[in-house]
């Protein structure tokens, strides 16, 4: 789905020493299952995310998504492959205070309002968020519940990809750990890229991706 050739990425092209934030690697993503990128702070992870999914763009080297060349695209065709076919979940989880738990998911929406607002209310479900709790705005909801709420938000135009930098960072164990279950099952047919500095929530993932520096190192990850 993903073929990544030579990408680096310096930010500060001004400063003497150039900092490269990536180095210059290859790698090559599928079509579904879980995969992890961890590492240290710093090392690259965020980068490497925010390339792919095209809220930047790399300084150098290629990035085919399922063919198409990511870095010379246009901003429009960047931003309808972000609206369509993927999907974002960050450590914060950016609801909009003054709106519902279902207007909050919906407002990602592309149907037509009626789908739309079915399906939001469905994927809340399946998320675990009760009826009852539909109509409250984030800050009467858990930090567990708004990120199941941002997640589900993520997925309401069936994304191809789900871009996840640091998801369960704000959770305590139990929540992260029903974030991660979401994100595997999700994983089953689609691909879902999980950044994180904390290996523990990546059991179960079908590979993981070490980021050290800017570089990457290929592990196994475990079994399914
Ligand atoms: N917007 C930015 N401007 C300048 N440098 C940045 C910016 N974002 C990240 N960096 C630098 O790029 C490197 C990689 O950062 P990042 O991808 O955020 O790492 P990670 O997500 O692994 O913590 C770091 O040295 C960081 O300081
Ligand atoms: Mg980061």
């Amino acid at each position: 789905m993903f073929e990544v050739k030579r990408i680096s990425m310096i930010y500060d092209m001004e400063t003497e020493e150039k900092l490269y934030a990536l180095k210059g690697f290859d790698l090559s993503l599928p079509d579904k299952g879980l995969i992890g990128i961890i590492g240290p702070s710093g090392s690259g992870k965020s980068t490497l995310m925010y390339c792919l999914s095209t809220l930047k763009k790399p300084t150098d080297g290629s990035i085919l998504y399922n063919g198409m060349e990511l870095t010379t695209a246009s901003d429009a065709e960047r931003e309808k492959l972000r609206r369509r076919e993927f999907g974002f979940v960050f450590q914060k989880h950016y609801l909009v205070p003054y709106m519902s738990a279902v207007d909050n998911v919906m407002v990602a929406g592309i149907g037509k309002e009626a789908d739309t607002e079915k399906k939001a209310k469905d994927i809340l479900e399946e998320l675990g968020i009760k009826e009852r709790e539909f109509s409250k705005k984030p800050a009467k909801l858990s930090g567990g519940q708004c990120q199941r709420i941002a997640i589900a938000r993520a997925v309401i135009n069936d994304p191809k990809v789900i871009f996840a930098d640091e998801p369960t960072a704000s959770l305590d164990h139990e929540n992260a750990f029903n974030v991660m279950k979401i994100l595997k099952a999700y994983s089953e047919d689609r691909l879902v890229l999980v950044v994180t500095h904390d290996k523990s929530i990546l059991k179960g993932s079908d590979r993981v991706i070490e980021m050290w520096d800017g570089e990457i190192n290929m592990a196994g990850g475990e079994e399914r």
